[in-house]
This record gives C-alpha cells, structure tokens and sequence, in this order.
C-alpha cells in the first residue's frame, strides 16, 4: 500500500524531555516513533540500526547521554561525572566504525569542564544544552555540505550514490544528498542511481524512499548493476557518504563503496565523499587503522525475513570499506571542497 504524502518524522527530536528515534528498521513500510526510555534502549536502537549513519548516531549518542544521566540528577558532581564517563564508554561501545559516535560522546563530557561548583541537576541540564547544540549544528553542516557540493551538480547529470548519506542518516538534509536536495531546490534537473547497498538495503528502504518522497528522479539499481549503468554513460558523478576520513584521506564507507569507486575510476567518472569535519578523524594516520565493524551473519544468509543460504554456511559481514585516497576525487565538507594532497589539506583547515 503507498504511503500517504504527509510529511515524514525527523529522524530524531528531543520532545518532552526525552529522545525520540525515527525507527528506520522499518521504512519503508512502517512509519513508527519510539520514545527511549533508558541508556539499554539507546544502545540497542544504535547497535540495530533504527537509527543509523555517522551524524545522526553522533546526535543520538549526545541525546542517549542525557537520557543515560536523568535518573542520575541527584548525585553531587562527582559521582555524576563518574558516572557520565561509565555510560559514555558503554553508548561508544554501540557501534566502533563512525567517528561521529565517538567524537560526540566526547564532546559532551568536555562541555561540563570547569563546572565542579554545579550538582548533578544543573550538570544534567547543561548535557541538555550541548546535545542540543551538536543537534543544531548538524543542520547547518548539511546545508554547508550542500552548497559547497551544488556546483558540482550539471543540469541533467547522473549521480550514483551508494548506501544511505541522506536526511535519514543525519538531522538535516544529509550529506552525500545534500547537493542533490540544493538541486532541486534550484530547479536544476537531475537523476539519481541508488545502489541498493546489500546486506541491509539502505539504498533500496531509505535513499530510494526519501529521494521519491522530496520528487527527486531516483532509479534503484542492484549493487551489481553499478558497473553497466556507468558503461552506459548514465552516471556522470559518484557522491557517497562516510564514516571515518583517515588523515592521508582514505574513506571508512558502507561495504561496496570501494568497488564503486574503482568502477568510478575505471570509466573516468568523478568520485566525491561528502561529509562534516566531524567525520574527519586526524587521529587515525590511515584506513589500515579503523575499526571496521563485523555484523551477524544472519544478515548475510538472508533477505529481509526469507533464509537464501543454506544451515550452518561460513560468512563474512564487515559492514564497511576503506577505500584508499588515491581514488577519492575531492571532499565535500561544510568549509569547502577539498581537493588532493589530502594530508596537508586537512591539516590546514582542520588542525
Ligand atoms: O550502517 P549504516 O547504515 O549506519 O551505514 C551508513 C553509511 O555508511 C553512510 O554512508 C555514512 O554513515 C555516512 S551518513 C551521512
């Protein structure tokens, strides 16, 4: 049954005191909000992906703190920071790939620097405000990303994207989507190839979803079609997303984002990841050192709820890829676009 046209929830609100998470494990089919209620649900809802991509887990993971420390506002400031540190390392350790997770837990355990006079309520209420700013400034940097990404977007072009680095993986318009929405905004005429991205379909449930939502031209394409859809001459730009930028610029990315920008070099077609500075990790020299994170095997011997390989099958589900930076075209982040050599363009602007 189509759904109807209403306007979809945000992928997430802090509504009433409490964080409210977009279910995306459901989409395209159900619509459902969940309300969560302690640091046990956040975790799972992260670890599960009902919310999912690197900054909208870096926004829940800052509203999952908060929601972790409320039962907590009575402790004096010391015993409430003890405990800010145990449930910080516990949400991190939901998922190990996307920096963003990470750099937001930090974040909010340094904003209460300097305030050794406050109790835990007003600590409480000062977690509130930091997560809400990392939320605010997670829309502005989509709409930073997009503009300095729109220029890249000719009238009539075809860009492929892989995964989902859409308004559902963070707050605002996303990342990778960020120049397409800008598009359409300006009435530029554009077409997008989703790649449907198996094992867990992001391409297929969320990109496709969002983008024919907001009246984008959006064709779905199986992940192995990516190849003859560029030796037709469909795609004329790659855009996708990112979990870690490494500091020489290899990309931590959804599984096949390296084979799509080795086709992407092989045809001539320019390869561009588009992200905040928050997903640069300067910290990690190279893609050899990120975590890649392993998922069950389940996903991998089955499609949606149907069994396709038989009992007791060895598996492999890394749920990423480092794509070196040799084949990365440039960056699209909110300060501009980055072009190679990537280590000493980071290190310019970001250091
Ligand atoms: O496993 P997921 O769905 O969280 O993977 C998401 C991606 O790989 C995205 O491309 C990335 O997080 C960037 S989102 C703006």
């Amino acid at each position: 049954m189509p759904l109807p046209t209403t306007a979809l929830p945000p992928t997430l609100e802090w509504r009433d005191d409490a964080l409210h998470l977009l279910d995306q494990t459901l989409l395209p089919n159900e619509i459902v909000v969940e309300r969560q209620h302690d640091a046990q649900q956040v975790w799972h809802a992260i670890h599960q992906l009902k919310v999912r991509g690197a900054p909208a887990i870096g926004v829940a993971g800052a509203y999952g703190l908060c929601v972790a420390m409320q039962p907590h506002r009575a402790l004096p400031a010391a015993a409430f920071r003890d405990k800010l540190g145990e449930q910080a390392a516990y949400l991190d350790s939901s998922r190990p790939t996307a920096v963003n997770l990470h750099w937001a837990l930090q974040r909010m355990q340094a904003s209460l620097g300097g305030r050794d006079d406050a109790g835990g309520e007003a600590l409480y209420q000062a977690l509130v405000d930091e997560a809400q700013a990392i939320h605010a400034e997670d829309v502005a940097l989509c709409e930073g990303i997009g503009r300095h990404g729109l220029p890249l977007i000719r009238p009539g072009c075809g860009v492929l994207t892989h995964c989902n680095a859409g308004a559902l993986a963070t707050t605002g318009i996303g990342t990778a989507t960020a120049p397409m929405y800008l598009a359409q905004r300006a009435g530029i005429p554009l077409r997008v190839y989703a790649d449907e991205t198996r094992p867990l379909l992001q391409g297929a449930r969320l990109t496709s979803f969002e983008l024919q939502r907001s009246g984008i031209d959006v064709t779905l394409i199986t992940d192995n079609m990516a190849a003859a859809t560029m030796q037709r001459g469909l795609v004329d730009l790659v855009i996708v997303g990112t979990d870690r930028v490494a500091a020489n610029g290899d990309v931590a990315n959804k599984i096949g984002t390296l084979g799509v920008a080795i086709l992407a070099r092989h045809f001539g077609i320019p390869f561009y990841v588009a992200c905040p500075s928050s997903t640069l990790d300067l910290a990690t020299p190279d893609g050899q050192r990120i975590v890649i994170e392993e998922r069950g095997a389940e996903e991998v011997t089955s499609f949606g709820l149907r069994r396709t390989a038989p009992e007791g099958m060895q598996v492999r589900n890394p749920a990423f890829d480092v794509t070196p930076h040799a084949l990365v075209s440039g960056f699209i982040t909110e300060r501009g676009l980055i072009e190679p050599p990537f280590d000493r363009q980071f290190a310019a602007l970001f250091s």
